[in-house]
């Protein structure tokens, strides 16, 4: 098996807008979750970690420490930093 793309903190940076891509990061992986961002149930809230980490945001959002929104998550998954 291929290992899985590797990104710079400074690639997902710049993917902080729905025209651009929404990417995010969370324990290690790259995510580019912009086709969720429409679907998520907690709104436009989701834009704050865009370009960024979900851990700040996940603390304090603490709904989203389940399986089920792990799994969501895991579909979007592009590569490593
Ligand atoms: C709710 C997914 C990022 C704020 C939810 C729920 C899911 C979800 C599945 C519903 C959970 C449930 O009711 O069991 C995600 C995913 C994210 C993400 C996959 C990242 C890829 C964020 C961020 C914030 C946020 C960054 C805040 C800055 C919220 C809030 C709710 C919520 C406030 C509660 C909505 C409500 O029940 O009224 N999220 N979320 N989410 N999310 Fe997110």
């Amino acid at each position: 098996t291929s290992s899985p793309p590797v990104y710079t903190l400074e690639e997902v940076t710049k993917h902080r807008s729905l025209d651009n891509g929404v990417w995010v990061t969370y324990k290690g992986d790259v995510y580019d979750i912009t086709e969720f961002v429409a679907m998520h149930p907690g709104g436009d809230k989701i834009l704050l970690a865009a370009g960024g980490a979900l851990e700040p945001y996940w603390a304090l959002y603490a709904v989203h420490k389940e399986e089920h929104v792990l799994e969501i998550l895991s579909e979007y998954k592009i590569g490593v930093l």
